[in-house]
C-alpha cells in the first residue's frame, strides 16, 4: 500500500518540527482504513441497512440493489415509488464490517473513496436527484450533505452541497462523465457550525475536475451515516426521468487517527559499509549516513513496538546524482520492498522522503535498508515509524 500525499503531508509536517526532535513518539494525523468491502465476498452485508423498494411498489423489479461483478448496482425504474409517492428511492446506508457497523461521531474526520459509473440514462433533473447523502439515522431530519445530479440553466451537472446552509462545495458538468468510471473522494469533519467541513474531489481518467473544501455544519445529532444509491423527485420538468441505474465499486472508508511518529536517526543505527558525515546541510540530528558505493551496504534501525500491527516507514534521504539508488527494505529479515527507488533529489543538500507500509511485530523490530546496486544507498538521514 502506498502512502497518500496527505499522510506524507502529515509526516513532512512532523519533520518540520526540526532537527531537535528527539527519538520519542510525536503525533501526526494519519488515515486508518476502516472499511473496504469486497462486493463478491460480503454482498449487501457491506451496509448497515438496505432500502430496496421499501414501499414494495414494484415487486417484479426486485431486487433493485445487488452485486454485479465487483460493483454494487442500484436499479431505478420509472414505476418505482417511495413511501412518499412524489419520489423514488433505492438506497443503502452505513458502512458495515463483519463485526458490526461503523459509527461516525462528532469530532471525528472520515474519508470515503470510491469509483462510480453513471450511465447516460441517469440524468440530472430540475428537482432533486441525490446519488449520495450523509444523514443522521432515523426519519424526519434533512440530509447533512448531498451529492446530486442537478440541471443548472439547462445543463446537467453533478454537485456536492452542505444541505442546511445550501453551501455549494463543488460542481462540474455531468455529461462528459456519463458512461464511464469516475473516482470520488469525500471527506467530512463532523462538527457543529464552523467546526465542521467537507472536502469533495472528483476525478476522471486521472484528471482532477473538482477538489474543493467548505466549512459548514456537519452534525445534527447522534451520528453521521452515509447513504448511497438513487433518491430522486418525480417533479422533474426536463423529461429526464427514465429507467436507469448506478454502479459503485472500490468503496473505502478511512478514519483520521492520531498516529505516533518515532524518528530514528541513521547516525545512531547499525551501519555496514558506510560512515556518518555532516558535510551536506539539511539533515536532522547530528549527521547522516554516507554508505559506500557498493551493493550490499546497509543501515539497520531497531524499533520497539508495543504491539504487532501495520506501520508506515518513511526514509529521509538525499541523492545528489541523477541516477537512481534503489535499495531493499527488510523488516525482521523479510524484504517488504525490493528495489525501492531513491531517485536523484537534485543535490546532496536536497532531502526527500520515501514511504512504505509494513507490518511490525511486537517487541524489537529490525528495519534494514540495503543498497541493491553498485551505486550504494543514497545518503540516509533518518527512518520514521508512523503507527
Ligand atoms: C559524494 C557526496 C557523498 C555521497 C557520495 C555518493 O561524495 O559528497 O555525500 O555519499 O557522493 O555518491 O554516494
Ligand atoms: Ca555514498
Amino acid at each position: 500500500m502506498t502512502v497518500t500525499r496527505r499522510q506524507l503531508g502529515a509526516l513532512v509536517g512532523a519533520a518540520l518540527l526540526g532537527p531537535a526532535l528527539p527519538a520519542r513518539p510525536a503525533s501526526a494525523a494519519a488515515w486508518k482504513l476502516m472499511w473496504a468491502p469486497d462486493p463478491a465476498a460480503v454482498g449487501l452485508g457491506a451496509f448497515e441497512t438496505i432500502e430496496d423498494d421499501r414501499a414494495d411498489s414494484h415487486p417484479a423489479g426486485q431486487p433493485h440493489i445487488y452485486v454485479e461483478g465487483d460493483a454494487f448496482r442500484f436499479n431505478m425504474h420509472t414505476v418505482d415509488r417511495d413511501t412518499s409517492t412524489d419520489r423514488q428511492r433505492q438506497e443503502v446506508t452505513g458502512t458495515r464490517n463483519p463485526d458490526g457497523y461503523l459509527r461516525w461521531l462528532a469530532g471525528e474526520t472520515w474519508r470515503v473513496t470510491y469509483s462510480m459509473y453513471i450511465p447516460s440514462s441517469l440524468k440530472a433533473t430540475t428537482t432533486f436527484t441525490h446519488i449520495s447523502q450523509t444523514k443522521m439515522p432515523g426519519t424526519g431530519t434533512s440530509p447533512i450533505t448531498v451529492t446530486s445530479l442537478r440541471r443548472v440553466n439547462g445543463v446537467q451537472t453533478i454537485e456536492h452541497k452542505i444541505f442546511e446552509s445550501d453551501t455549494l462545495v463543488g460542481r462540474t458538468e455531468l455529461e462528459p462523465l456519463h458512461d464511464k468510471w469516475i473516482d470520488a473522494e469525500y471527506e467530512i469533519k463532523i462538527g457543529d457550525g464552523s467546526s465542521g467541513s467537507v472536502r469533495w474531489v472528483l476525478r476522471s481518467g486521472g484528471v482532477t475536475l473538482v477538489d474543493a473544501t467548505k466549512t459548514g455544519d456537519t452534525f445534527l445529532g447522534d451520528r453521521v451515516r452515509p447513504k448511497r444509491g438513487i433518491y430522486r423527485s418525480l417533479g422533474d420538468t426536463s423529461g429526464s426521468l427514465q429507467n436507469c441505474y448506478l454502479l459503485l465499486r472500490n468503496m473505502r472508508a478511512y478514519k483520521q487517527v492520531q498516529a505516533a511518529v518515532t524518528r530514528l536517526e541513521a547516525e545512531d543505527a547499525t551501519i555496514s559499509q558506510g560512515v556518518v558525515e555532516s558535510n551536506h546541510a539539511g539533515f536532522s540530528g547530528t549527521g547522516f549516513v554516507n554508505t559506500d558505493n557498493a551493493a550490499g551496504a546497509y543501515v539497520e534501525w531497531r524499533h520497539d513496538a508495543a504491539a504487532a500491527g501495520p506501520a508506515t516507514l518513511t526514509v529521509r534521504y538525499a541523492n545528489g546524482t541523477s541516477a537512481d539508488r534503489p535499495a531493499d527494505l527488510a523488516v525482521n529479515g523479510r524484504v517488504v520492498a525490493s528495489g525501492l527507488p531513491f531517485p536523484g533529489t537534485g543535490a546532496w543538500t536536497s532531502w526527500a522522503s520515501r514511504s512504505v507500509s509494513a507490518d511490525l511485530a511486537a517487541g524489537t523490530n529490525t528495519i534494514r535498508l540495503t543498497a541493491a546496486t553498485a551505486g550504494g544507498c543514497p545518503n540516509l538521514d533518518y527512518l520514521e515509524v508512523l503507527r
